[in-house]
């Protein structure tokens, strides 16, 4: 087991194209990291490029302290999992299991011996005399696994694993992997651009665009304190709402009326005079349920609901709005970069099962001010996170558990966002 480095790691295509840009992520030993980002951003370059299966065109690649730029995949001694699993058909699992061992002139007791190992750990003992084509996804699965598990690797690294399988298994193999990875502690990169797996599997995330790094944190504060727009729209589902208005006085005027910030959160908004405001759709409620004691912390408007999606616990409601021309031109990009179809310029908000508002009626909502992520709508800056890292400890940059290094390195989680509900 090893700790992994990456160090300005850059990848330029023969083509020119730069799939990776000037990526600085540090991985612990025994740690689960995942990479997530939407096609095309460059997570399997970067997989590849641990491995070995792709040159790197810049930095330094470092496992176990050490740095294998030149060295060859076998000789890094990693085991990569790849999502069709390159299972050998005409093979047993026995011997599907055994195959890096035989390669590796190991004698027929020590095989038999690390074979039954990993089948015992993964289920596999009573398949083991049955061909891959004769098992379920998810046991082929597992057999892909074991035989990353016999190689006593420094490190698994996983490409889209799980994207065969249909949702049941999906949920049960992410399940799997996690408590496999836990039990073995052996540390493991994680490819994925499903952002629940990212969510539920990982110790940290690491948010990958367009080849550069966007942001390095837990799952919590990925969620609670999203660095810029992107990472706020592609963590979570449905979308975070992207609401803009324009400032005057503190005051915020919004295509649903005029609100103002708590006091608190004054200094969020800089000397902006147009921002976009990030509020989750658990934010959000119907204004008839909400209890006294916290109404006074959020603001109520009117809207009108469109449609309304009862899912039994919770219920969905859409409330489309006009948005002034370029904001909604910006909308519209990131909806597509992140192949995103609910960030329109209509707000989805979660409403508690107990509501009655009907379809196609103004209804009025309450939406928590305290939960409200101000975003520069130019840069795509999370205005809140920037001005809780400026309250909070100078020196927040490069702070700890943030393993990326680059520029958008994860921030101390803001005071406010640390308000928000887990996902
Ligand atoms: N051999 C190649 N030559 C030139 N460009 C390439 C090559 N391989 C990949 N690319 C480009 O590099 C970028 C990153 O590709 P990569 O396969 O790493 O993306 P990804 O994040 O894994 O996407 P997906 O989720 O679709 O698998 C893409 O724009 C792709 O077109
Ligand atoms: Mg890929």
């Amino acid at each position: 087991m090893a700790d992994i480095t990456l160090k300005n790691i850059t990848k330029q295509y023969g083509d020119g194209y730069r799939a990776v840009r000037d990526v600085n992520l540090d991985i612990a030993d025994g740690e689960f990291v995942i990479l997530v980002g939407p096609s095309g951003c460059g997570k399997s370059t970067l997989l590849r490029m641990i491995v070995g299966l792709e040159d790197i065109t810049s930095g330094d690649m470092l496992i176990g302290g050490e740095r294998v730029n030149e060295k060859a995949p076998r000789d890094r001694n990693l085991s990569m999992v790849f999502q069709n699993y390159a299972l050998y058909p005409h093979l047993t699992v026995y011997e599907n299991i055994a195959f890096p061992l035989r390669l590796a002139k190991f004698g027929d007791a020590e095989v038999d011996r690390r074979v039954h190992q990993a089948s015992e750990l993964l289920e596999l003992d009573e398949h083991l005399q049955r061909k891959p084509a004769n098992l379920s996804g998810g046991q082929r699965q597992r057999v892909a696994m074991g035989r990353a598990i016999v190689r006593q690797a420094q490190a698994f690294l996983f490409d889209e694993p799980l994207s065969n399988l249909d949702a049941k298994l999906r949920g049960q193999m992410r399940a799997e992997i996690s408590r496999l990875q836990k039990r073995l502690g052996i540390t493991t990169v994680y490819v994925t651009h499903d952002q629940i797996e990212a969510m539920t599997l990982g110790d940290r995330v690491a948010v990958l665009r367009k080849g550069e790094l966007q942001q390095v944190a837990t799952p919590r504060d990925l969620y609670t304190s999203p660095v810029n727009l992107f990472v706020a729209g592609f963590i979570g589902s449905p979308p975070m709402n992207f609401i803009p208005a324009t400032v005057s006085d503190g005051e915020l005027h919004t295509p649903f009326g005029e609100w103002r910030l708590p006091e608190s959160r004054r200094p969020d908004l800089g000397g902006h005079d147009i921002v976009l405001l990030g509020a989750r759709p658990e934010s959000f409620e119907d204004s008839s349920v909400v209890p006294d004691t916290i109404r006074e912390h959020g603001v109520v408007f009117d809207a009108n609901v469109d449609v309304i999606e009862w899912l039994g616990n919770e219920q969905y409601a859409y409330v489309p709005y006009e948005a002034p021309e370029d904001i909604r031109a910006q909308l519209a990009d990131l909806e597509r970069e992140l192949d995103s179809e609910a960030m329109r310029t209509q707000l989805v908000v979660s409403l508690d099962a107990t509501s009655r508002i009907p379809e196609g009626t103004t209804a009025e909502l309450w939406l928590d001010l305290r939960k409200i992520h101000v975003l520069d709508p130019a840069t795509g800056r999370n205005l809140s996170v920037a001005a809780a890292d400026a309250a909070g400890s100078d020196g927040a940059a490069g702070s700890e558990g943030a393993g990326a290094t680059s520029d958008a390195s994860a921030p101390e989680p803001s005071p406010a966002a640390d308000e928000n509900p887990s996902p």
